[in-house]
């Protein structure tokens, strides 16, 4: 079974980097593989809205100058997807953004591709907007009949500078038991 998370943080090694290790961490004791992708500091273009998606319906993005398509496959070989985001501006970050919209449209014209897939967000914010920018990124996966596990508070940290989060006792806590529970689901949907 493998894990896939993709950071929206330019920051590679900031407190969203740090959020989503603490996830896999748990997911890691169950024997689940993890990779981390870095998308943040990419230049991903927003979708155009050329449709092509849904006409070639292959589930992959007529944009191909960038790494969306690359992590579609990956998205598509997991089990399960976990989406990293700083907050900016009360928002998910551009490249989260473009990540949510091109493989949300692409998944959907490709037939649903991440059906029943374990998915969950991880924010990270200095003060304000975690709870929007969860909602952002849980479209995704609302949007595409994914199954989203859930852990004692919505899916945040806090934290400014790099580390910071690490400070935050409640929000480790709430990333180590939604590993806990993305294992626990993982397994049971793979029985
Ligand atoms: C352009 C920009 C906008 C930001 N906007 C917000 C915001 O609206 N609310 C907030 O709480 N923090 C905001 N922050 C702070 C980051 O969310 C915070 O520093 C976070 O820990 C960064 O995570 P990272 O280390 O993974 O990059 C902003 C930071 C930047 C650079």
């Amino acid at each position: 079974m493998k894990v896939v998370a993709f950071n929206g943080s330019p920051r590679e090694k900031g407190n969203t980097s740090i959020a989503i290790q603490i996830v896999f961490a748990e997911l890691e004791k169950e024997g689940i593989e993890t990779e981390l992708v870095q998308i943040g500091s990419n230049n991903i273009r927003g979708c155009n809205a050329c449709s092509k998606c849904k006409k070639t319906a292959d589930g992959f993005c007529a944009i191909n100058d960038d790494i969306v398509n690359e992590c579609l496959k990956k998205m598509y070989a997991s089990d399960g997807i976990i989406i990293g985001s700083p907050v900016y501006f009360g928002s998910v970050t551009t490249e989260t953004k473009a990540l949510i919209d091109r493989s949300g449209l692409c998944a959907r014209a490709g037939g649903y591709l991440l059906k029943r897939k374990v998915c969950a967000a991880v924010v990270v914010a200095r003060r304000q907007g975690a709870v929007s920018v969860f909602n952002q990124i849980n479209n995704l996966f609302i949007l595409n009949q994914a199954i989203i596990p859930c852990s004692i508070y919505w899916n945040m940290g806090i934290g400014k500078n790099i580390g910071e989060v690490e400070n935050d006792e409640e929000g480790m806590k709430t990333f180590k038991v939604l590993g806990e529970n993305m294992a626990w689901l993982l397994k049971k949907l793979k029985a």
